[in-house]
């Protein structure tokens, strides 16, 4: 049996008020649409169909560079979920037991082993259709799903209820399965006859009863299958998929100290051990080792924070930015694309940028790596068991060899050479009676 995916993603999405398309707003950083692709990709489909509206184009291009098996469809005039499937024809496998999966670019949170049921339940009973449902605690404008024993009869648009259907808990996710050959057989035949002109695919249930066709259904998890209309529904989403990632990092033996203040991208790695203090923010592309300490207020984007580490509290990491093992990073520190060592301390109030320093050096507060010289950014090299005393600018390109001492308050512009000390002499001038001379 070969499954191919369709992927709707042509709506207009004009309840999100947003000059960017629906599917590209973003839960946990990662766009709504990816979310669905990703799920479809984990089956290892025959094919994967998006389809997608002409306004689109820009997003078309990101997303041919990320998944290259995905095909194109371009649905001209957004006329309803019907006519979106109808714009993919060409490539859906014509064997009568292949199956066609229909997902929405807007309910980014089904799961592949919910898809992987329906698929076997679909298979298991030799259906024609089966309908995923959920019952929302607020069943707003889902379609309603009316069943006769255990046969899905109708679905009924929220925009065509009457007071007795809106009663109906039990709703459409919009995720549903067929046999090839009945959809390519009566796919045609819905009509635009109701209240908004629209082609809806869910009138595909009535016409297929009428023509003595079997159309199951499954319910799952409403929390899954939550479309997003407006930006209150993404903000629910997200929240659900927060909680996911949450409960995920809990059970690899992470320590949430807060868990609701912490903000997590999809992609993040921590490993066990670790204790996450209240209101962390993680960005995209963060890994973070085991047994590591990331205090409140820390902002990491872009980081590979190994074993043992204490970072924050108030710290800034990112841009390509990886702590080795047993680091500290303290209060107010920023680190920009540089690798940074083993067992290395800077502890307060800091700046690196593009720079290296080597394990166990000593980064004392105030030190601040100069890196931009108004056209380019240059680097800084610091070798290891250094000590960087205070207050101290490092002007790059700059290197500072193993084994030196950089004095407090000191602006350098010249390398140090292995095992060296160096220091600005400043005077102190001491005065007695100075006012009064004046
Ligand atoms: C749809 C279902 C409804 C279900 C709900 C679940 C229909 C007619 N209604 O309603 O029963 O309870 O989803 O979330 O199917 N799209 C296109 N082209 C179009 C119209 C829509 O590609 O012409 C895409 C949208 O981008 C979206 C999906 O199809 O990803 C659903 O469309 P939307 O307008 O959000 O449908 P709902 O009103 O939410
Ligand atoms: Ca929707």
């Amino acid at each position: 049996m070969n499954l191919s995916v369709i992927i709707l993603a042509a709506g207009k999405g004009t309840r999100m008020n947003s000059l960017k398309p629906k599917v590209f707003h973003e839960v946990a950083n990662y766009p709504m649409l990816y979310h669905v692709i990703d799920s479809a990709m984990a089956l290892s489909p025959y094919s994967c169909n998006l389809v997608i509206s002409e306004q689109m184009s820009d997003q078309a291009k990101l997303i041919k560079n990320k998944y290259n098996k995905v095909k194109f469809y371009i649905q001209k005039k957004q006329l309803g979920t019907a006519n979106a499937v109808m714009s993919v024809t060409k490539t859906r496998v014509k064997s009568i037991n292949d199956i066609t999966l229909i997902l929405f670019g807007d309910s980014p949170l089904i799961e592949t082993k919910t898809i992987r049921k329906m698929i076997s339940k679909i298979k298991k009973n030799n259906a024609d259709m089966l309908i995923l449902t959920m019952k929302p605690d607020d069943p707003k404008n889902y379609g309603r799903i009316i069943v006769e024993k255990n046969r899905v009869k109708k679905i009924v648009e929220f925009s065509e209820a009457s007071l007795s259907h809106k009663k109906i808990k039990l709703c459409n996710s919009g995720v549903m399965a067929f046999k090839n050959s009945i959809l390519n057989k009566n796919l045609s035949k819905i009509r635009d006859n109701n209240s908004k002109k629209e082609f809806y695919l869910t009138d595909l249930v009535e016409i297929l009863n009428q023509n003595k066709h079997s159309v199951l259904s499954h319910e799952c998890n409403a929390n899954e299958t939550l479309g997003v209309n407006d930006r209150t529904d993404l903000q629910k989403v997200d929240s659900l998929f927060q909680l996911k990632i949450r409960n995920k990092l809990l059970k690899k033996g992470v320590t949430l100290l807060d868990p609701t203040s912490t903000y997590f991208s999809y992609d993040v790695d921590i490993g066990k051990d670790s204790t996450i203090f209240p209101n962390v923010y993680f960005g995209l592309n963060v890994k973070v080792g085991k047994n590591v300490k990331i205090k409140s207020f820390s902002n990491l984007e872009d980081a590979d924070i190994r074993d043992g580490c204490e970072i924050g509290p108030f710290a800034r990491i990112r841009n390509k930015t990886k702590i080795s093992e047993n680091s500290r990073v303290g209060n107010f520190v920023e680190l920009k694309n540089s690798k940074i060592s083993k067992e290395v301390k800077m502890a307060h109030l800091s700046y690196i940028g593009d720079a290296t320093i080597e394990d166990n050096t000593n980064i004392g507060a105030g030190t601040i790596t100069c890196n931009y010289d108004g056209k380019r950014k240059n680097k800084t090299k610091i070798g290891k068991n250094c000590f960087i005393g205070s207050n101290t600018s490092l002007i790059a390109p700059l290197e500072i060899k193993k084994n030196s001492i950089v004095g407090a308050g000191t602006v350098l512009k010249n390398n140090v050479s292995v095992g060296t000390t160096v220091f600005r002499k400043s005077e102190l001038i001491k005065k007695k009676n100075f006012k009064k001379e004046r």
